[in-house]
């Protein structure tokens, strides 16, 4: 959603901002721009489009420009087009700005400025902010250093909202401003050069030193320092931080698509997250955490939120949490959570999962939480990330950079993780129970039984392509099987668009099965032994109305009764729904390659929700 990227240095910018963007594809949007200092001043080039197009640009050969700032846009105010695009400018050509997120007020401030003499070219809400700045800029009398600085501060004291940006200004050939507030952005240090980008695997191939922003913190750049100021203009220190992902772990390494490496890189992800947390004879440890049994055996209630694929990782541990902890847990969606005035106090835990760390709503979600005293902590795959700065507690996936926009590697690392951490609640609340001893060792053995399931990969893809043309495909199943059949729909309506549903197997009589017609297509997956044969019973009804049935299993059934049976490895109860989702990416990833479809970046959607 939005991608930000921005360089100051001594090489042309150009080429810099371009690739930078092109990283950022994966964000998704519609649009693309660049701005340049030149000699001649502010040079813009944009369309909308995909950022490969920018090559094709009337004189985007000759920028010689060192400083520049770009950006990919998600239309949300006004449609896909040249003028809509960034970098927007004030009247008077002084500014240029890119900006991520959205601007609640902007139809008061566009009013204001409207009344102050300014015209508007585009219909965006970011076109305020260029010229509010130049409104505050024109009204200060002193010219001395700060004065750019001082304009952008009041400017952005008066934007309501969520917002990353960058700010060029022909005054001040040599320097750029960035801020953010919501929305992420980070600074790549260099040898005489910073570079600025919404989003870290954007420039990782040039730095690994990066400087992480809290909200409202402003900072000058030029191409030798950054200079950090707080939201009175003091100056602050800020520390670098090594992030350890290498730039080849956010390349292709040979396959077709990030996708289809995300799915292939589960073993290893697993491994990594994992870590040393757990370990079959001793008991789990997370060093981050520091919660005593005391406070543990005080909780009422654990909520787990998050939005999407994440919010399913949550409902996918939520019996484990409960079984093995006995705290009653509620999983809830981000965006219906926070507005709904939960039950939260000092006595609930609240637990929000976020790949990217930058989802405005779970981001949201966590401040509430916060407000209303409860204890927050977060479970992410990006270090630093906005929600780590929220959190009180954070802990990391370690997935890896996962730069498809269907999220598979950094969901089976969090149905993992969440895994650990109920045995580690578990273990410091003294809770007994003989099952923890298996599912640690099943843990353990996860990346093999993963391995194991990718060989599947060919008799997927045969299955995939009988029924890559079908209109609506259902799936089906019970528990925690339940949970996979929805995360493995949501797969395959994100990247193949074909409509689908799921639902709990048993609800199947109460509604849905008005559906069922002859030839329609619907999976199953039963991995849990105590549900496994009501699951069959209820496949038998959509046999009966002529339904094609594929099943996932890792149970004995009878294979003579459906037309595909995929068999995947055994393992614990609680951690199945990690080696059963692998079939459905796998699945998803075929029926779109079939159909021709740009598998990492789907129509619509983007990789990080930074607006609600
Ligand atoms: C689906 C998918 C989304 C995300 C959701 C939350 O494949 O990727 O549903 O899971 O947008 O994103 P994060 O985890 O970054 O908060």
């Amino acid at each position: 959603m939005c991608g930000i990227v921005g360089y100051i240095g001594t090489k042309k910018a150009s080429p810099i901002l371009i690739n930078g963007l092109l990283r950022l594809e994966y964000r998704g949007y519609d649009s693309a721009g660049i701005a340049t200092i030149e000699k001649s001043g502010i040079s813009i080039m944009k369309d909308k489009g995909r950022v490969k197009n920018l090559y094709n640009l009337d004189g985007i050969d000759n920028l010689e420009g060192t400083i520049g700032i770009a950006h990919t846009r998600w239309a949300t105010h006004g449609k896909p087009s040249k003028e809509n695009s960034h970098p927007h400018s004030d009247n008077s050509k002084t500014f240029s700005v890119v900006h991520n997120g959205i601007i609640e007020n902007y139809n008061e401030l566009r009013k204001f400025l409207t009344d102050n003499g300014y015209t508007f070219y585009s219909q965006t809400d970011t076109e305020v902010i260029p010229n509010l700045i130049h409104y505050y800029y024109n009204k200060d009398s002193k010219n001395d250093d700060l004065k750019l600085l001082r304009a952008i501060k009041s400017a952005c004291m008066d934007l309501k909202g969520s917002f990353a940006i960058e700010v060029l200004c022909k005054d001040f050939p040599d320097n750029m401003i960035v801020v953010r507030k919501d929305s992420p952005l980070v600074i790549g240090k260099g040898e005489n050069e910073n570079y600025i980008s919404s989003d870290i695997p954007a420039i990782l191939s040039f730095t690994r030193d990066f400087y992480l922003l809290n909200d409202y913190e402003f900072v000058v750049l030029s191409r030798n320092k950054a200079e950090f100021y707080d939201k009175d203009l003091k100056p602050i220190n800020k520390d670098v931080k090594n992030i350890e992902w290498d730039a080849s772990s956010a390349e292709k390494d040979g396959f077709d698509d990030y996708m289809l490496k995300e799915i292939y890189e589960q073993p290893n992800a697993i491994r990594e997250t994992i870590g040393a947390k757990l370990n079959e004879n001793s008991k789990c440890e997370f060093e981050e955490l520091d919660f005593t049994k005391e406070y543990l055996l005080s909780l009422n209630k654990i909520y787990i939120v998050a939005c999407g694929t994440a919010m399913h990782a949550g409902l996918s541990t939520r019996n484990t949490i409960e079984k093995l902890c006995k705290i009653p847990t509620e999983v809830d969606i981000a965006s219906e959570f926070r507005y709904r005035d939960p039950l939260v106090n000092e006595k609930t835990l609240c637990i929000f999962i976020s790949q990217s760390g930058e989802t405005a709503d779970t981001i949201a979600a966590l401040k509430l939480c916060k407000e209303k005293g409860a204890k927050t902590l977060t479970i992410t795959n990006v270090i630093g990330s906005s929600i780590t700065r929220e959190a009180d507690y954070s802990i990391y996936t370690h997935a890896g950079p996962e730069i498809a926009v269907a999220s598979t590697k950094a969901y089976t690392s969090q149905v993992v993780l969440l895994n650990i951490l109920a045995i580690y609640f578990a273990e410091t609340m003294g809770m007994t129970n003989p099952c923890i001893k298996d599912l640690k060792e099943e843990i353990l053995n996860l990346p093999k039984k993963v391995e194991e399931c990718l060989k599947i990969s060919e008799k997927v893809k045969d299955f995939s392509k009988k029924v890559y043309n079908e209109k609506d495909i259902f799936f089906l199943g019970r528990g925690v099987d339940e949970v996979v059949a929805r995360e493995g729909s949501l797969k395959l309506k994100e990247i193949s668009y074909i409509h689908s549903e799921s639902y709990a197997a048993g609800e199947l009589k109460h509604g849905p099965i008005a559906l069922i017609e002859k030839d329609i297509t619907v999976i199953g997956i039963m991995t849990d032994p105590n549900l496994v044969e009501k699951t069959v019973s209820n496949l038998q009804e959509v046999i009966t109305r002529g339904a094609k049935t594929m099943v996932i299993s890792n149970q004995k059934i009878d294979d003579t009764m459906f037309e595909f049976v995929i068999n995947i490895p055994n393992t614990h109860p609680f951690i199945s729904p990690i080696i059963s989702i692998i079939p459905l990416q796998l699945f998803s990833y075929y029926i779109a390659k079939e159909k021709g479809l740009d598998v990492d970046k789907p129509r619509n959607l983007a990789k990080s929700v930074t607006v609600e």
